[in-house]
């Protein structure tokens, strides 16, 4: 794992946003991991403008989301496919049947958790999964005790997670308590993991899922097994990490990561 911290939330956005372009760029054929979410609102933002401004391509980009509620239909304006169609597919040159999602709405959603998995393997895997983490310390909709063997399956909300999500729920409709997730084994198996933390709310649970011992009790904590995970925090989501130091110099003196320290000039230069 490596974490970097940024001065704020949108310079933690902006980095996040320009590896998942690099990215893009690098392998048109992306296989791309995505999460849902407040925090994610200002990546897909900067995403459409890469994509509106500096021509940003996702015309053969392939997505797989992390989750979605039970029971919630497409056009639900709660449902994460709303959020996707409307935060960044309607807005970039993505093809809709490239886009996946988990259905909330299956008759039988044990085998639609059994079809997504085997849509990621049909697809070769997910080459960066995006993910935020929530106050229960829950990647996807990993709760507490998530096994970290676990794949795609019907999950339940933990309290907190009720809690942190509830208030986007408006005009009395009541928060679904069950979602569908990829699980934690789902997302080990991704290539690159790319998790970003901002604010103060985040900041101990941040704290407990870098510096803490690996537990299903904070199932977030499974990315320290992942040999490729970034994690981009704002000061204040990392405020209660002791090693913040450390990390930052393993991270600056990493060759990987020169080309997304040094971004590339926005602007052509001038002739001569
Ligand atoms: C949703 C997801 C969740 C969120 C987490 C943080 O697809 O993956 O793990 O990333 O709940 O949510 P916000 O950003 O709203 O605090």
């Amino acid at each position: 794992m490596q974490v970097l911290v940024q001065p704020d939330a949108d310079s933690a956005v902006e980095l996040v946003a320009r590896i998942m372009a690099g990215a893009l760029r690098d392998r048109p054929r992306l296989v791309l991991g995505l999460a849902t979410g407040s925090t994610m609102e200002a990546v897909y933002a900067r995403l459409c403008a890469l994509h509106r401004y500096e021509g940003l391509d996702f015309s053969a980009c392939r997505t797989f989301n992390l989750d979605e509620y039970v029971g919630l239909a497409a056009d639900h304006p709660n449902s994460y496919r709303y959020y996707m169609n409307r935060h960044l597919f309607r807005e970039v040159n993505i093809a809709l049947k490239n886009t996946h999602l988990p259905d909330g709405t299956a008759a039988d959603l044990e085998a639609e958790c059994r079809k997504y998995e085997g849509l990621i393997d049909a697809a070769g895997g997910i080459d960066l999964q995006l993910l935020g983490i929530g106050r229960s310390g829950h990647i996807g909709f990993n709760e507490p005790l998530s096994a970290i063997h676990s794949r795609t399956r019907v999950e339940w909300l933990a309290a907190a997670t009720v809690e942190q999500n509830a208030p986007h729920f408006k005009n009395g409709t009541s928060m679904p308590r069950q979602a569908m997730t990829m699980g934690v084994g789902t997302i080990l198996d991704c290539r690159r993991c790319l998790l970003l933390a901002t604010g103060p709310d985040k900041a101990e649970i941040l704290a407990r899922a870098v510096e803490g011992p690996i537990t299903a009790m904070v199932p977030a904590s499974a990315l320290q097994l992942h040999a490729d995970c970034l994690v981009v925090a704002d000061e204040a989501a990392a405020s209660r990490l002791k090693g913040k130091q450390d990390y930052e110099l393993a991270f600056h003196n990493d060759p990987k990561w020169q080309r997304i320290l040094r971004p590339a000039p926005t602007t052509s230069p001038a002739r001569r």
